[in-house]
């Protein structure tokens, strides 16, 4: 479980974000939807710690945060943030050979090796490995942050908008990926997704938020109703029965 409780963080006198309380239940996906700039990221890198706190708490798995080593938390959450692919000068492989870090120490063994080379097949990353991240598309080098960061192997995976740049076919093999990895392998999994809609069919839980607030929390169904989705995104949204939960209809 995480918990975020008065959690606030103060960037300026005009932009809060928060105090948000909040309990996120182990296992299963919860997406973070919301308009830009609604404080979706800020939340993620809050919880990850790569963002310290103003006011408030924050638990994983009754883990303080604010109160844990480093080297302890990175073996339990990893994190993808949304704007963090700066590095270049790394190869594919090399860069997804970072997730293996803090179980390593820089020392791979046979088995990280084998990770690595199973995370790289899967997000048929195998032709390119040997490339910078400068010789890729974008779309290419997002499924390679994506790799490095499932190859840390935590109990809690926190993603901010892992699908940018990626087409159709690759969007739904990483949804799939993750429902997997959070049905078989009881990861709890935390996504802010663009598209309400792969939020709705893929996860279990979605969190609105707008304003720096948490607007509605709940299962899926709960949020994905016409008057949320009309308030949060602040545009005429309607909600129709898809074929596996409802689906937002927008233009
Ligand atoms: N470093 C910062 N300094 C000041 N304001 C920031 C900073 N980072 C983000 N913000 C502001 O905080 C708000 C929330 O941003 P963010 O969490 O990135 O939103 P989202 O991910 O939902 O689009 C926005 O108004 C943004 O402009
Ligand atoms: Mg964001």
């Amino acid at each position: 479980m995480i918990t975020l409780d008065g959690v606030r963080k103060d960037y300026t006198s005009e932009v809060r974000i928060g105090p948000v309380d909040l309990a996120i239940p182990a296992g299963g996906i919860t997406a973070l939807i919301g308009p830009n700039g609604a404080g979706k990221s800020t939340l993620l890198t809050l919880i990850g710690r790569l963002l310290g706190l103003d006011a408030g708490t924050i638990e994983i798995a009754g883990y303080d945060v604010a109160r844990t080593r480093s080297k302890d938390l990175a073996k339990v959450v990893s994190v993808l943030r949304q704007e963090n692919h700066f590095i270049t000068r790394l190869t594919v492989r090399q860069l997804v050979a970072f997730g293996r870090f803090p179980h390593s120490k820089g020392r791979l063994t046979a088995v990280d090796e084998e990770m690595i080379s199973q995370a790289i097949d899967f997000f048929e990353l195998a032709d390119l490995e040997g490339r910078y991240l400068d010789e890729l598309s974008g779309g290419q080098r997002q499924r390679a942050y994506v790799a490095m960061v499932l190859c840390q192997d935590t109990e809690f995976v926190l993603l901010d908008e892992p699908l940018n740049n990626l087409d159709m076919r690759h969007s739904v093999q990483m949804m799939k990926h993750l429902h997997r990895a959070a049905a078989e392998l009881g990861r709890t999994i935390v996504i802010v997704l663009h598209d309400v809609n792969f939020a709705s069919h893929y996860a279990d839980y979605i969190c609105a938020v707008k304003d720096g607030a948490v607007v509605e929390f709940g299962p899926c169904a709960q949020v994905m109703t016409a008057p949320v989705l009309t308030e949060v995104f602040d545009t005429p949204v309607q909600v129709i029965d898809g074929p596996n939960g409802p689906l937002a209809v927008y233009y």
